[in-house]
């Protein structure tokens, strides 16, 4: 299990939002070209501090999060604050991998290596399974994973960043033999008094077989299932395992 821990998630909140803000429009450009765009309802599934939620909110989307950290979903809560009043959105805790809901989606999505978390291939194919009944029939999940290749590439080596506002060491190694990438990220971000706090989070990413995902969706009931990048989701890629992320788009 890998919910993040409350400092971390402080740190999230105010330096990894980045992701979330411009995948955002690239999934509604996508989604609202199809015939699903009738519903406009929306489940983030490992929606973290919930600025790709907003977005959505903000796009008249209602939107429910779904994350195993209580402290990423403070902050979803509080970035969503308003819309929380109005019913439009709805913050819950729980595991990607053992959930059920009675609301029904257009759109699922799960962003930023968030399905790269999951400890193995059954509970990403659990996940699969949660997700496959509450999504609308004609409906989309969209998300995206790195890929072993980009594990390899790019988790390994330490990297510092030495600033005023923070220091920051991220030190990674991917495991040809587990195909886990771990990153471990330490710092000290300076607070509002001047002083600085101390945050340390240790996580990892699996490197899933893609074929084996592509396979795994389509067993559990979706119709089609492909590869794209990011700049467009409409457009399928032949060799997923040649990039560094992909996104995968599954229709029900
Ligand atoms: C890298 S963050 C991505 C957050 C958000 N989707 C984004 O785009 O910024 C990964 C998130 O997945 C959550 N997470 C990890 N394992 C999870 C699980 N089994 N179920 C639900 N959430 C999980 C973490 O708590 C974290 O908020």
């Amino acid at each position: 299990m890998q919910a993040y821990n409350p400092s971390f998630a402080r740190i999230y909140n105010q330096r990894w939002t980045g992701f979330a803000q411009r995948v955002a429009p690239q999934i509604w450009t996508f989604y609202e070209s199809t015939p699903a765009a009738e519903h406009r309802s929306l489940l983030d599934l490992c929606c973290g501090t919930g600025q790709l939620a907003l977005a959505f909110l903000e796009r008249d989307y209602h939107v429910v999060g779904i994350d195993l950290s209580e402290h990423m979903l403070l902050y979803a809560r509080e970035n969503a604050g308003s819309y929380l009043a109005t019913g439009q959105a709805r913050f819950i805790h729980a595991d990607a991998s053992d959930f059920g809901l009675d609301e029904r989606f257009g759109l699922v999505v799960s962003t930023f290596d968030a399905l790269n978390h999951l400890p193995s291939a059954d509970a990403l194919r659990n996940c699969f399974r949660c997700v496959y009944p509450v999504l609308l029939p004609g409906g989309f999940y969209v998300f995206d994973l790195n890929t072993r290749a980009g594990l390899r590439a790019r988790w390994n080596g330490v990297q510092v960043e030495n600033t005023e506002e923070i220091l920051l060491v991220t030190r990674g190694i991917y495991d040809e033999e587990s195909e886990k990438a771990w990153t471990g990220i330490t710092g000290f971000l300076r607070t509002e008094s001047g002083l600085y706090e101390r945050f340390e989070q240790v996580a990892y990413n699996i490197g899933f077989d893609l074929a084996w995902v592509r396979s795994a969706l389509l067993e559990t009931g979706w119709r089609s299932v492909y590869f794209a990048r990011m700049e467009d989701l409409g457009m399928p890629i032949a060799e997923p395992e040649r990039e560094n992320r992909v996104f995968i788009v599954a229709y029900k």
